[in-house]
């Protein structure tokens, strides 16, 4: 997650905008008179659900935190990213010429696990005894094998190494990526040795360690993977993300699964928002890799045996303990379990009949009704009632940790139906009243206990001096305001926002797209504006009005809608190309994102290339098809534009709600 994000995650824009202007809860927006004009009535809304603001007045101007505080404060985009950081107490380091240095050194050691990626697939490709295992025994066909790169380690002690050595990469290296191990006498030797090769990548789609399955039941163990290294650890890597990201953010859910093998099953047979945590419970890291940024429902689908009931379990404990302490809401999901009949795994369910795992994604349980039937099932008419109320008690703070209270209260509505069900069974009986009241009591008791930070800071002191006040109620809200009194009466209550902020995230990945596109091919731009003129075939005022073209005011997020202004001032000249305009007249803080963005739209277009991210960028954008940009493009704008009516639209219906 870029500082960006991290801090975006950590502050809430109400909380910020308050401590510079004092803000009136109205309805679920925030309103006051504008900073940034006189004004007599507010036109100056805040948006807690999207995260943004606007001002309807003269100034018409709007955007997020950064936009906010960039304008606020007349700061560059650098000094709000160093300011915010500090209040989110996120490290915003500039790099030193060591840490540069460790970047480059981490690129090489990157490059030459995608060499060892591709020696193996060759492999592969040239031993029928094993191409024949991933096709017959896996059922991958050969297109699959390709854009997977999945590969064979031949058996012998040193291909790898006489291989890698002769690409002059050093021994130590090797040793230090887990390609290699030393023995006591003191040589080394191939670590993977006669093994179906998984290259395991990372989110934007670099090689940073390798799955390795063994070809028969005798060589064990199953699978056998890279150590954790300065480039892969486990448990905040999710296979499989780099191919499914996308499918995710569309369909905004993803299925998670236990191995590589389901993942890729999964992705063949179509399903592509599919990721798997590769054996363990599901950690807060990975889940913070997908929500909010791409989802905003999570379906679990781990194995039906022992362990991964438990798996399930453990990660359905992983996201409660998340979400209670995420105060400002963004981590809102929907967790959802995917049951899996019979002694039998994602892989040989879609293998079996791909029908079988789309009914299954359609019917997964929620959260609640999982774990009250796993717990239910565990009762039987012996159970004592120390067993049953301890069983109610395990449940309650899982059903109680949902959104928000009106999700809480039909849980455990749910659960007293459930126990009613079963009362001649139970010989005892509970009511909704004894269950409400302790879950209002667990509530208290978790709200008594100080906020958990979501992840240990780097290198801060001990008290969080310059951490935003944690509650709305009492910093914030005029007494005198009607809707405020509401806001009152329900404490205490979790501070959480009552929809997902679907809007941030979901605009954040188009901005960032149109971007990468238009840094590459800025006269799209162009056709971007025909393409809008054309939708608004002979809608004259349209034609006439501010709306027509594509700009920085289709940007929500503060990051892009600068770099979009430095875009179009780029348009305006004809010294200097675009790109590297862009890249002189940008602030160095931003200099970071721009080629982020341009290699998130390589990696899109890398499964269209036989030869990966490796190849030269004359020939991907040779290759690139144009109209796979262009397509890209129009999709987004398109979107984008939707997404700014749509804001616009909510925002001016308060106020004409407001004036009335
Ligand atoms: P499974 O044992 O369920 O693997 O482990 P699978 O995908 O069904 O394998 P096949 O179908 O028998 O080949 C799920 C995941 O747990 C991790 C791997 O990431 C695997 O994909 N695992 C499992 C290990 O790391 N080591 C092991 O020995 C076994
Ligand atoms: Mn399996």
């Amino acid at each position: 997650m870029s500082a960006t994000d991290e801090i975006k995650a950590r502050l809430d824009i109400i909380n910020y905008i308050q401590q510079h202007v004092p803000l009136k809860k109205s309805g679920r927006y925030f309103k006051a008179c504008c900073p940034f004009h006189s004004e007599k009535t507010p036109s100056f809304v805040v948006n807690p659900d999207m995260q943004s603001w606007r001002c309807f007045g003269s100034c018409a101007e709007g955007g997020d935190i950064f936009s906010f505080a960039m304008k606020y404060h007349g700061w560059s985009f650098t000094e709000a990213l160093k300011e915010l950081g500090k209040q989110a107490g996120v490290e915003v380091e500039e790099q030193t010429p060591e840490q540069r240095e460790r970047a480059d050194y981490h690129d090489t050691l990157r490059g030459m696990l995608q060499s060892a990626a591709d020696y193996y697939h060759e492999q592969l490709l040239k031993t029928p005894a094993v191409l024949a295992y991933a096709r017959d025994r896996r059922g991958f066909t050969l297109e699959t094998i390709k854009a997977y790169g999945i590969g064979y380690a031949p058996e012998g002690w040193s291909h790898t190494i006489d291989f890698l050595k002769q690409l002059d990469y050093h021994e130590d290296m090797l040793l230090e990526v887990g390609l290699v191990r030393r023995n006591d006498a003191g040589r080394t030797y191939d670590y993977f040795r006669n093994r179906l090769m998984i290259p395991i990548r990372d989110e934007r789609g670099r090689v940073i360690g390798f799955g390795a399955r063994a070809l028969s039941d005798e060589d064990q163990p199953k699978y056998l993977n890279s150590p954790q290294t300065a480039l892969f650890d486990k448990s905040h890597t999710l296979y499989g993300l780099d191919m499914a990201k996308r499918a995710i953010r569309d369909q905004e859910t993803a299925v998670i699964v236990e191995g590589y093998m389901d993942v890729i099953q999964a992705h063949q047979a179509g399903f592509t928002n599919v990721v798997a945590q590769m054996g363990t419970a599901m950690t807060e890291h990975q889940l913070k890799l997908l929500v909010p940024r791409y989802a905003h429902k999570i379906i679990l689908a781990l194995d039906s045996d022992a362990a991964g009931q438990n798996a399930t379990m453990r990660s359905l404990e992983v996201a409660r303990q998340a979400l209670q302490a995420d105060y400002t809401g963004k981590l809102a999901v929907d967790m959802r379990v995917l049951q899996i009949p019979g002694a039998k795994d994602p892989d040989d369910l879609i293998r079996e009949d791909p029908k079988l795992w789309a009914k299954g994604v359609e019917n997964a349980l929620s959260l609640a009704d999982y774990v009250i039937q796993s717990e239910i099932t565990s009762l039987s008419d012996t159970s004592s009632v120390q067993e049953v109320t301890a069983a109610v008690h395990r449940l309650l703070p899982t059903l109680i940790s949902s959104e928000n209270k009106m999700f809480s209260n039909q849980n455990i509505l749910k659960l007293e139906s459930e126990l009613h069900r079963l009362k001649s069974k139970l010989r005892i009986e509970f009511n909704v009243k004894d269950l409400l009241r302790w879950a209002d009591e667990q509530i208290r008791i978790d709200q008594s206990r100080p906020p958990r930070r979501a992840e240990p800071l780097p290198s801060s002191s001990d008290e969080p001096p310059d951490f935003p006040p944690l509650n709305y109620d009492d910093a914030y809200i005029p007494p005198d305001d009607e809707d405020s009194e509401h806001y009152h009466a329900s404490t205490p209550q979790p501070l959480k926002s009552v929809l997902p902020p679907r809007y941030r995230s979901a605009t954040a990945f188009c901005e960032a797209e149109c971007l990468g596109v238009l840094l590459q091919q800025p006269d799209l731009l162009f056709q971007v504006n025909r393409r809008f003129r054309e939708l608004a075939d002979t809608d004259n005022e349209l034609l006439a009005g501010p709306l027509v073209e594509f700009c920085h005011d289709d940007f929500n997020q503060g990051e892009y809608r600068q770099l979009m202004m430095i875009f179009q001032q780029a348009l305006t000249q004809d010294d200097i190309e675009p790109l590297p305009y862009v890249q002189a007249h940008v602030d160095p803080a931003l200099l970071q994102q721009v080629n982020t963005i341009l290699a998130g739209v390589m990696e899109q277009l890398r499964p269209r290339l036989r030869h990966g991210l490796s190849a030269d960028l004359s020939i991907v954008m040779k290759q690139a098809a144009h109209v796979d940009l262009k397509s890209i493009l129009f999709k987004y704008s398109l979107d984008l534009r939707r997404h700014r009516l749509q804001r616009e639209r909510e925002y001016l219906s308060f106020l004409l709600m407001e004036a009335q």
